[in-house]
């Protein structure tokens, strides 16, 4: 596993660590309740510990750099924890190009991530025009596909602005990328336009279900219609038509999905860029529907930054894992969006409680895996 050098020197650590902290402020944030304390930042040159999880605050990897993977996911692999996301580049606004691909972190308990570096690399030379090229590179999602024994990289691909239609953005692919190993090199597999749409998906999940069936879900463009649909036995293509998933409010993106005994939970937000909105679950006997809406899961509220379940604590939903080892454990994990400076977005893990079969997303300051069962 290759190991880069640490993307910042300490004092451009101590610059995130403000970044961070002002950005949160943009966000009407309580910066007071965040200290540079808490971003490790005293143990300067000391491989720190996290004991706990600490949602919305800065999240140090084992060299104290705040992590750099957002639109994440997470993947277990011959028992190591394995953390995919988009990696953001310094100083550059989501008006911009601002991704240089795909960062992997590992971990063996969650809390402590080592670098892995990038394990797609948009810059590298030779990188296909389509990735070197592309303005945005948001939300990827990582499988183990047993069948072939290799890792599957999905990722929400845009053109270029000039080849996006009037908007630049009226059409999205799903690009793939395939690895031997979860820490890469992944390697371009091509894109597809999902959804049975000459414009594809924006905001898009990939799920893959008990009996090895990998699905695409993903908001339909232009009329962000949730549709889903198989994807082939190789799981680089998607295998053949969508449907719509009733009951699935309109212009729900940021899906992430999980299943709990017979029944599929997902959990969305609405729409509004990347400002923070409102989250929404729905429960399902099968991947595609029929939904049925549960309401908003959210409760209390986020005191660094005064935000609550209409605003989701200030972040936006990405994925939803399975807590190895752990019995009827989920985490809700949500990024905090920070368009004017993304490098500083910040991530809100929550665990997942159930009030009989409602699923129930509740504030904590600070928690660890004790809250979940042992199996
Ligand atoms: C909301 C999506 O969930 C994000 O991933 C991103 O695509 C923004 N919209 C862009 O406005």
């Amino acid at each position: 596993m290759s190991r880069p050098a640490a993307l910042f020197s300490n004092a451009g650590l101590r610059r995130v660590g403000l970044r961070f902290i002002r950005s949160l402020r943009g966000w009407g944030a309580v910066a007071t309740a965040l200290t540079l304390g808490g971003f490790g930042l005293c143990a300067e040159n000391t491989p720190q510990r996290n004991p706990h999880f600490r949602p919305g605050q800065p999240w140090p990897d084992t060299q104290g750099t705040h992590l750099n993977a957002h639109g994440f996911c997470i993947l277990d692999f011959g028992g190591r924890h394995y953390w995919y996301g988009s990696h953001k580049i310094a100083g550059k606004t989501e008006s911009e190009k601002n991704e240089a691909g795909v960062r992997c972190y590992v971990s063996d308990d969650l809390l402590n991530w080592q670098n892995a570096g990038l394990v797609l690399d948009v810059f590298a030379p030779g990188a296909h025009p389509e990735l070197a090229d592309a303005p945005i590179l948001d939300r990827p999602k990582v499988i183990y596909h047993a069948p072939t024994k290799k890792f599957i990289l999905y990722f929400k691909l845009y053109p270029p602005k000039s080849q996006g239609g009037k908007s630049g953005t009226d059409f999205a692919y799903v690009g793939v990328a395939t690895a031997r190993a979860p820490t890469g090199p992944f390697l371009y597999q091509g894109r597809f336009l999902g959804g049975n749409s000459p414009f594809g998906t924006g905001d898009f999940t990939i799920f893959a279900d008990h009996d090895g069936s990998i699905y695409h879900l993903g908001v339909r463009k232009p009329d962000k219609v949730h549709v889903g649909g198989r994807m082939s036995d190789d799981g680089l293509r998607p295998a053949g038509d969508y449907v719509e998933l009733a009951g699935i409010t309109l212009k729900t993106e940021a899906p992430a999905l999980f299943r709990r005994g017979n029944k599929i939970y997902f959990l969305g937000s609405d729409s509004s860029g990347w400002a923070p909105n409102a989250a929404r679950m729905f429960v399902a006997d099968t991947v595609t529907g029929p939904y049925q809406d549960l309401g908003n899961p959210v409760r209390g509220v986020n005191p660094h930054n005064n935000l609550g379940p209409e605003k989701t604590f200030g972040g936006q939903s990405t994925f939803v894992y399975p807590v190895a080892g752990r019995r009827d454990a989920w985490i809700a994990m949500f990024d905090i969006n920070v368009p004017q400076n993304p490098i500083t977005s910040g991530y809100i893990w929550l665990p997942i409680e159930f009030e009989g079969d409602r699923p129930v997303i509740r504030w904590r300051d600070q928690w660890d895996l004790s809250v979940f069962p042992t199996k």
